[in-house]
This record gives C-alpha cells, structure tokens and sequence, in this order.
C-alpha cells in the first residue's frame, strides 16, 4: 500500500509517499481501508520532531481517519469488515490503510455522513469542546477565538454559537475573518493590522472577553490576556504561532481569571468518558445537521505533503482532508 512517510525529522518536503508493507490487525485492533484523513497541525509539528510523542523513524504522519473497516484482529467485538468508522489515532492516517486500537477514540460513522465530514472533527472538533467544557463557556458570555480560521478555532466559533455565546474571531488576513462570520462569528479582529487588546476593548464596551480559546501562543497571547473581563477564562491550546509565550501572573490576580490547560488526548486518557460523550454530541450535531464541519479543500494522497506544508506556511483554512482514494 501507498503511505506518506518521514524518514527523517524535517520540514514536509522531505516527506515521500512510499510503497509500504500492508498492516495485519493484531489482537484488540482493526485495520481501516482510509477513505479520508484531516490534517492537523500536529502532523507538521511530529515531522518535525517538535511534538509532545516522538513516533521512532520511519513513520506515517496523519491523526484523523475515515474509512471501511478490511480486518478485525482478535478479541474484536464492537466492529466488523464493511464498518465504517472514524477515529482519532497515533498516527499513520496519510496512507491507503491504517492500524487503529479499538478503543474510545473509534466510532462507526453514521448513516448520512460522508467520510471527508467524518475524518475533518474527531480531533480538532473534540478539542475546541473540550476547551469550551473546561473554559465553563455559559450562553450570553462573549468568547474570543484566536487563531479562528485554522481548524481548531473554526471549531470554536461553530461550537461557541451552539452554546450560545458571541465570538469574536481573530485571524490575520480579511479572507481568514470572512470565513468565521460565514461560520458564525459575531465579530471580527485582524490582530495583525490592530492593538488586539484595544480591539477585544473596543468590541466588548471596555469589559473585556469571558472566555478566550488560544491555539496560537507567541505574540497574541498576552494581549489576549489583557483583554479579559474580570472572572475570565484562558484556555491555553496550543502554540501555532511558534513562541510558547510567558504571561505576567499579576495580569492574572488583577483579572480574577483562570488559565485553563486543554490536553484532549490527555483527557481522553484520564476521563475516557467524557470524551466518549463529548464525541458523541458533536456526531449527533453532525447527523443532525446543526453542526457542519468545515471543508475548505481535499488533496490526494499524492500531495498530502504539500497539504502539511501548507499549515505549516498558514495557506490553509478551515480543516483540509487527505483522501487516498
Ligand atoms: N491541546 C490539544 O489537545 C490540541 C489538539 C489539537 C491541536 N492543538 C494545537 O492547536 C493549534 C492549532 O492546530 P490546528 O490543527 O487548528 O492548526 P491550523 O488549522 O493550522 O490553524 C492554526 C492557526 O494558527 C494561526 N497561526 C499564527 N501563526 C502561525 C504560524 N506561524 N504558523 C501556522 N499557523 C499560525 C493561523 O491563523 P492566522 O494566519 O489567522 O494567524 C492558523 O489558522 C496547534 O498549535 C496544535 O498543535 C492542540
């Protein structure tokens, strides 16, 4: 079977699709014909070697996956061959087949939703619900989202209205605001043509944001910070931007507020059940048409290191899906 491989730490160019050996499911596992798989910027940090889990080279990046389950190891009861599922996994989802541990993190796919929907939310979607969960986001509050083009924070905005808040998306181009208020977003800010402090000011009448959802890190974080209305809550997701940045505590006493870590793996290690009923609220609003993952392109799976570079260089909107066929 055809793969995208990394055979060394490095920028996604040197990625190459590769002939590998097809996966055999052992005990407890399955293997899944990929049909889809959504990119992450994970995928561009573990090919570089920058991630939190360092897979031994050679690897197969790709985290999100949907496809037809071909084989059952042993000891598997909760699928069978012809399943199709969606699942959130290691990595090894930019390939033809994947191995995938039957555990929490895969579901069978309803009937109505296709597989390039079903492999854009399993980790992007979870996480900006757990975010929102963890940052207590209540109906009427104000939730500012950074980053709220890029997957995660697209997620935010869409999950942020459901739970009834106004969101203000922050991103760096005119076409990047475009696409939140086309997905909800009440108000916009380009924090790289304004003071987005003043502009959070501005927007909420001088109180400041309740909730702030951060996949960015870097320079926008601590005027973030600034922006917050007393008793907010600071959800740290990740560093996108590059700079884990360092925020002065006494910001934080003066506001009240909270600086809330957002972990979903992590999560749905230590509380499996919550992220099982997280991930099955997000399907039903998927099936039930209230949530809809946003697409914004497919590559195949021969380009797929050109999608990575692509995150990588801040190209890309909304989730984009690698679909090898
Ligand atoms: N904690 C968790 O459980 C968890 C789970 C998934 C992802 N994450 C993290 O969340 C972050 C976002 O992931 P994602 O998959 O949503 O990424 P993404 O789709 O690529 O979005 C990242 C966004 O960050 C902004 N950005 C600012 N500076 C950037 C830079 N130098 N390079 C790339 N993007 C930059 C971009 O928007 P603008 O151009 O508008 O600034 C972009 O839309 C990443 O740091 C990822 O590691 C964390």
């Amino acid at each position: 079977m055809k793969a995208l491989v990394c055979t060394q730490f490095g920028p996604p160019d040197a990625l190459t699709i590769t002939d590998c050996p097809a996966p055999s499911a052992g005990a407890k596992q399955i293997v899944v014909r990929v049909r889809a798989a959504g990119v992450n910027f994970p995928d561009v940090l573990m090919v570089q070697g920058k991630y939190q889990v360092t897979p031994p080279l050679p690897f197969t990046p790709g985290k999100e996956i949907a496809g037809i389950v071909t084989q059952i190891g042993a000891g598997v009861t909760a699928f069978k061959v012809g399943d199709r599922v969606c699942a959130q996994i290691p990595h090894g989802g930019f390939a033809e087949e994947a191995l995938v541990a039957v555990n929490h993190l895969v579901a069978r796919i309803p009937d109505g939703i296709d597989f390039v929907t079903a492999a854009a939310f399993p980790l992007a979607y979870s996480t900006s619900f757990h975010a929102l969960k963890r940052g207590q986001l209540k109906s009427g509050e104000t939730l500012l989202v950074l980053g709220a083009s890029g997957g995660v924070g697209i997620a935010a905005v869409q999950l942020g209205k459901i739970m009834g808040a106004r969101v203000i998306a922050c991103a760096s181009s005119e076409e990047k605001l475009e696409l939140c208020r086309l997905h909800g977003a009440d108000a916009t800010i380009n924090y790289e043509t304004s003071n987005l402090r003043d502009a959070i000011k501005q927007s909420t009448g001088g109180r400041g944001v309740d909730v702030v959802v951060d996949p960015v890190g870097d320079r926008y974080s601590e005027p973030a910070v600034r922006g917050m209305a007393w008793n907010g809550r600071y959800c740290v997701i990740g560093f996108a931007a590059g700079e884990i940045p360092k925020i002065p505590l006494n910001l934080v006493l003066l506001k009240g507020c909270s600086i809330v870590g957002v972990a979903v793996n992590s999560n749905a290690r230590n509380d499996p059940t919550e992220y099982r009923e997280n991930f099955a609220q997000l399907m039903e609003w998927i099936a039930n048409g209230k949530l809809e993952p946003v697409v914004t392109a497919t590559y195949p799976l021969a380009r797929a290191a050109d999608a990575l570079a692509d995150a990588m260089a801040r190209r890309i909107q909304g989730k984009v899906v690698v679909t090898p066929g």
